[in-house]
């Protein structure tokens, strides 16, 4: 049994393949397309470390593949109909990355509203000056409205500090209500709208779909309140750039806080890099040392249980095993 990792993944996953008796690659780049389709034709697993494009073409090509094991929660870079048609059962890491992306969430929320990212960069450039009582002052959460689009496991990592750093209202809107949240967040269901026109902070963390594509666009972004803040470490596809960068110079909305772009990684020139209210991470939410080993073992798991021909332990397209 071998199996194709695309990126280099912490030692705990690689030990548990060798334990298996699996033998593994590791590629440590990208590569183009063609050449990892050529590649991974000569193994029976694929470990997915770095959003590999697994369209319809690239299953249909790897369709002998036991399994599809990603080293992320997100699954949008799957084609997850094609797979299932094929019967390549794809796994996913969720829950362990819930509070390591919700804590950026939570620096990112905290790192806008006083304007820390442009304050470090005033220090750099040399413009710390004398102490200014007007001058690039920030706001205080303590009190406000958080508003959760798509109050799941992250989601619910990041109402929950922020009721407990801030004592932040709850408000949410997803497909389906979150009684949990309900009972011990106080959180409270609203529509989109309501989400929108009622939020001082609205952060992101719903799954990148075809339905939540481009979704906080200019429309979206015209019912927040102006002393609001957008926050969004789900999916850079979930926003519109340009009308972000809209609202912002209209103060439709006061800051932003991204770790998701789109495209990734961002061009260094992007003008929201400039912009004082704006703080941008590179896609960081799961990076730290505890949980990209979690990570790793997760989907260490999901390829052993794929190449023995057990059903996966997190397995997202769980109708491959009712074919
Ligand atoms: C995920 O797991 O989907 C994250 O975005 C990667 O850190």
């Amino acid at each position: 049994m071998n199996i194709f990792i695309t990126k280099q993944i912490p030692q705990a996953g690689l030990d548990l393949l060798q334990e298996a008796g699996i033998t593994y690659t590791i590629a440590g780049k990208t590569l183009p397309q063609e050449e990892l389709i050529a590649q991974v034709k000569q193994y029976d697993a694929l470990l997915s470390a770095g959003f590999v494009k697994a369209d319809a073409a690239f299953l249909e090509a790897c369709s002998h593949l036991k399994v599809l094991s990603l080293f992320s929660v997100g699954y949008d870079n799957v084609d997850m109909a094609a797979a299932t048609r094929l019967g390549i059962p794809v796994g996913n890491t969720p829950g362990v990355l819930s509070r390591a992306t919700a804590d950026t969430a939570f620096l990112l929320m905290l790192a806008v509203s006083r304007k820390a990212f442009y304050n470090y960069h005033k220090i750099l450039d040399g413009k710390w000056q004398e102490f200014e009582p007007v001058a690039d002052l920030g706001i205080e959460l303590y009190g406000k409205t958080l508003g959760i689009f798509g109050l799941g496991k992250i989601g619910y990592e990041m109402a929950k500090k922020c009721r407990a750093a801030f004592d932040m209202q709850v408000i949410y809107h997803n497909r389906n209500p979150n009684p949990e949240a309900e009972k011990e967040l106080e959180a409270r269901y609203v529509s989109f709208d309501e989400l929108l026109a009622q939020s001082d902070v609205l952060s992101v963390h719903a799954n990148f779909s075809p339905e939540t594509k481009g979704l906080f666009n200019k429309e979206a972004f015209a019912k927040m309140n102006p002393g609001s803040i957008f926050i969004n470490t789900a999916r850079g596809g979930l926003h519109n750039e340009s009308d972000l960068k809209e609202a912002l110079d209209n103060q439709t909305i006061w800051g932003a806080g991204l770790d998701v772009t789109n495209p990734e990684p961002m061009n260094p020139g992007n003008p929201l890099l400039k912009m004082p209210n704006v703080c941008v991470l590179p896609h960081i939410g799961s990076a730290t040392v505890e949980t990209r080993n979690a990570m790793a073992v997760m989907a260490a798991k999901n390829a052993i249980a794929g190449l023995k021909g057990e059903r996966l332990p997190t397995v997202v397209n769980a109708a491959v095993y009712e074919k």
